[in-house]
């Protein structure tokens, strides 16, 4: 097989693709049955094999027709980041050495690139130089590995070893979250053992903020072990839960305050933004992505920890045959996996590219874009926008109604000019504007708006509607 060949063919198929992308729909004209039928579903498993860059054309080719152009700059769902050029052929590099970044004894440059980019990332995070960092694959992961980390250290003060000993007859665990905690970390609880029946919910303020004064309340209410679980970057708003009065909070009970800042933590990079999350730096624990707003490809999660004594006790393991060094850094420690791809090469490519200024600039502007589209569609009267513009998240409703905002979704995803989705923000439909990529102009949020303004348009003109939003506004 002729490596070279296929690699060449490789990057013409790249270019091939981003040629296309930013013309093509956003999300893709194509039925599951197409896909089934290109990839050959329900074919029988090849007897023989086939030649490699045959394969790779045709894998290509049949691919090609359901991908999402989620690196592209008009890609607005869920919040997915793109992937800076950079990124992306840091993260082929890491996939042609192919390293097993477990050991420093597996591979001596995961390790140390690890080592440099996690203490970039802490001074970028304005988060204590001494914290320890896990490079997971996303921010779900991070916040079970944050929450392990936690589990432990308040089980320890309450003298019970939890590795060890495991949970049964352990003394109870307070688990406190904000009414909006992200899902991911209910599912960390799950997987830890806590469960999620005894979670306490603190209520949230009318932007999904965590109410600080119900939180001190909340904690008097709490003896023995206690975690208290914030958020930064609300996942339809955008918005923050006051971290210094829940920092000081927690602080007085002594409990662990662990941060779920998926996408919002960055906004400590920024003058502008960094009053947003004043008082993390005070936290146990803080949860990332790479591969959201540093625009690292998929996938890409980060772990920081105040205690790394807790962290590193969580989630390390030995075996006769694991060859831990004393002095260097074995990135399996900080992880719950054991074998792993060496995610440290595309941040490490990220933060040297870009630098604090480029970082700092890929946050604003993604952030002035989002308050670009959400001017765009206000001067629109049937739009109204649902949440503070604070970060780079917009909340959309149209004539006051869940169908016709149901509506102008499918229309504005059907155009294909760009693609969002839809939510329930307090018992509304509404629909989601996510701004997370570095390439992302004003040009695009000019066509991206105009094609909502057209779906507007469209959707207000079908009768069959008209019923069911003048039932909707009577409501
Ligand atoms: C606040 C928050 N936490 C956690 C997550 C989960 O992140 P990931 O999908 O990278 O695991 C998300 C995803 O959007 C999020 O917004």
């Amino acid at each position: 097989m002729n490596s070279s060949k296929l690699l060449q063919q490789t990057v013409e198929l790249a270019n091939r693709y981003y040629a296309h992308r930013d013309s093509s729909p956003v999300f893709p004209h194509v039925t599951p049955e197409q896909l089934r039928q290109a990839f050959g579903v329900l074919t029988p498993m090849p007897e023989h094999g086939q030649d490699a860059q045959q394969v790779i054309a045709e894998l290509a080719g049949a691919a090609e027709l359901g991908l999402v152009a989620q690196t592209g700059p008009r890609y607005f769902g869920f919040v997915i980041g793109g992937s800076l050029p950079v990124t992306t052929v840091a993260d082929w590099l890491t996939s042609v050495w192919d390293q097993n970044s477990g050991l420093y004894a597996t591979s001596p440059a995961a390790s140390v690139v690890e080592e440099a980019a996690a203490a970039w990332l802490l001074e970028l995070l304005g988060l204590p130089a001494k914290a320890s960092v896990g490079f997971v694959t996303g921010c779900g992961m991070a916040n079970f590995t944050g929450l392990a980390a936690a589990r432990h250290h308040v089980l320890r003060q309450a003298g019970w070893d939890v590795e060890l000993d495991g949970l049964n007859g352990a003394p109870p665990v307070n688990l406190i979250v904000g009414d909006e905690v992200h899902v991911t970390v209910l599912t960390a609880l799950r997987m830890l053992g806590l469960g999620t029946r005894s979670v306490k919910r603190v209520p949230a303020d009318g932007q999904g903020r965590m109410i600080a004064a119900e939180l001190a309340q909340t904690l008097r209410g709490c003896a023995g072990p206690t975690i208290v679980c914030a958020q930064a970057g609300n996942v339809n708003t955008g918005s923050f839960d006051p971290l210094a009065p829940i920092a000081d909070a927690v602080r007085e009970k002594g409990a662990w305050l662990h941060v779920d800042g998926a996408f919002g933590l960055w906004a400590a990079v920024s003058p502008e933004l960094k009053h947003l999350v004043a008082g993390a730096e005070r936290a146990d624990s803080w949860a990332t992505d790479g591969h959201k707003w540093l625009n690292v490809p998929y996938d890409c999660g980060l772990i920081m920890c105040a205690h790394p004594e807790a962290h590193r006790a969580a989630m390390t393991v030995t075996a006769a045959y694991l060859v831990q060094s004393d002095k260097e850094r074995d990135p399996f420690e900080w992880t719950p996996e054991f074998s792993r791809r060496a995610r440290g090469f595309t941040v490490y490519a990220a933060l040297k590219h870009l630098g604090r200024s480029g970082v700092r600039d890929m946050v604003e502007n993604c952030c002035a874009r989002a308050r670009q589209m959400a001017d765009f569609l206000r001067r629109h009267p049937a739009v109204e926008i649902l949440n503070d513009v604070v970060l780079n998240q917009v909340l959309v409703r149209f004539h006051k109604s869940d169908a016709a905002t149901r509506a102008v979704i499918e229309r504005v995803q059907q155009d294909g000019t760009c693609w969002l989705g839809g939510t329930t923000w307090h018992n509304m439909a509404a629909m989601r504007v996510s701004v997370s990529n570095w390439s992302t102009t004003e040009k695009d949020i000019e066509l991206s708006a105009a094609a909502i303004l057209r779906a507007i348009d469209s959707a207000a003109s079908a009768p069959s509607l008209a019923l069911e939003v003048e039932q909707d506004q009577r409501r």
